[in-house]
């Protein structure tokens, strides 16, 4: 089955060609256009701004994909599209685009779930099938959320936060620190810097940010506080800003707080439900510290549970997690043929919920 898939909820337009056999996956072809460079005057996205890009994007890299793949409408057997959660003018074009063409070409037209893309993420590759039941954590500039699968297609978030997303809190941290937009591969690069296993001291000053939430007894996390603090300490240490080691510094005892976080909540939330795989995914996977740890106390604690990770060039948005999740829920839904006349109903929806 060949899959066409387009992303477009947040700030990059994506779209893929996927071949799909036997739950195995081909990437035929996939693009990615950035729109970094338009949001980052503004330290963050702005919905029109992203819209508009889309609009000019999407139709381009359409057919550079169609051109260099000799894609015909022969070829194409499903086309998957973000429908939510997202921006609504973003999607709206994503989704409009997918709906023109699934008419045209009288093809089956699916809506994905963005987290559901993350998820399966980790399905892309001849060799990459994790076992359920899956314990998902799932960390991007909007979500961090603790998902458990045991099955295709059957989603109970287990932990959320329940303020600011792990990404975001990295993005307003980089804001705060001057550090530009988006503020995670930032950040994380200049944590790195910063040397290993020493503490955070900051002209002169010892500081240990706080991990909140981590003895909450639930699985639900709160990034909103931990950026706060950070502001505090920066407040009240203005010259940090002019310091290349106390902002190294900062930078790795914030990146270290939020990983102690999600590690702990997510060995907790192994404990509880006992999965044959855990799995990283969204944006926020794409940290180099955060990969490394996360499997070593995976290891730690659960050394026959099976540590999975996405290729970091799936790891941010893409549409081949997209083309790969329409694959498993076309092939999950009891009626398949109402997917024909998915384009007169399909809608983009911003708070599009996980079922
Ligand atoms: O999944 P994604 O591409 O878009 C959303 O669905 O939100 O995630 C983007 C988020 C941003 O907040 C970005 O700062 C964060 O992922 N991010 C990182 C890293 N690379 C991207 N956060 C920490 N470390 C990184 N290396
Ligand atoms: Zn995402």
């Amino acid at each position: 089955m060949n899959i066409l898939a387009i992303e477009t909820s947040c700030d990059e337009t994506a779209v893929a060609l996927v071949l799909a056999r036997k739950n195995s996956f081909e990437v035929i072809g996939d693009f990615v256009s950035s729109q970094i460079k338009v949001h980052a005057p503004f330290g963050g996205v702005v919905p029109n701004l992203a819209a508009r890009e889309h609009l000019k994007n999407l139709p381009l890299l359409l057919k550079k994909l169609i051109k260099k793949h000799a894609i015909s409408s022969k070829n194409i057997d499903l086309i998957a599209v973000t429908q939510g959660p997202g921006l609504i003018p973003a999607l709206l074009i994503g989704t409009n685009c997918a709906k023109a063409l699934a008419y045209t070409w009288k093809k089956p037209l699916i809506g994905v779930h963005h987290i559901a893309g993350h998820i399966y993420a980790n399905f892309v590759g001849e060799n990459s099938k994790p076992k359920f039941p899956i314990l998902a954590l799932i960390v991007s500039g909007g979500h961090t959320q603790l998902i458990l699968m045991k099955k295709h297609m059957d989603f109970k978030i287990v932990g959320e936060t329940l303020d600011d997303a792990a990404g975001e809190a990295f993005d307003k941290v980089a804001r705060i620190l001057n550090l530009g937009y988006p503020g995670g591969p930032i950040v994380s690069e200049i944590a790195d810097e910063h040397k290993k296993n020493t503490s955070c001291k900051i002209l002169g000053t010892k500081y240990q940010l706080p991990r909140p939430m981590m003895n909450s007894n639930n699985l639900n996390f709160s990034f909103s506080g931990l950026k706060t603090a950070v502001l505090y300490v920066v407040r009240d240490n203005l010259q940090i800003l002019k310091r290349k080691k106390s902002k190294a510094a900062l930078c790795a005892e914030f990146q270290q707080a939020v990983i102690d976080v999600l590690i702990g909540k997510t060995i907790k939330a192994a404990k509880k439900y006992n999965p044959k795989t855990i799995l990283l995914g969204g944006g926020v996977s794409a940290n180099r510290a955060l990969r490394t740890q996360l499997g070593e106390a995976i290891k730690k604690s659960f050394p026959n549970t099976k540590y999975h990770l996405p290729n970091t060039r799936y790891s941010l948005d893409n549409a081949t997690m997209i083309a790969v999740a329409g694959y498993f829920q076309h092939k999950s839904a009891k009626n398949q043929k109402k997917f024909l006349n998915n384009w007169k109903n399909l809608e983009a929806d911003a708070g599009l919920k996980l079922k």
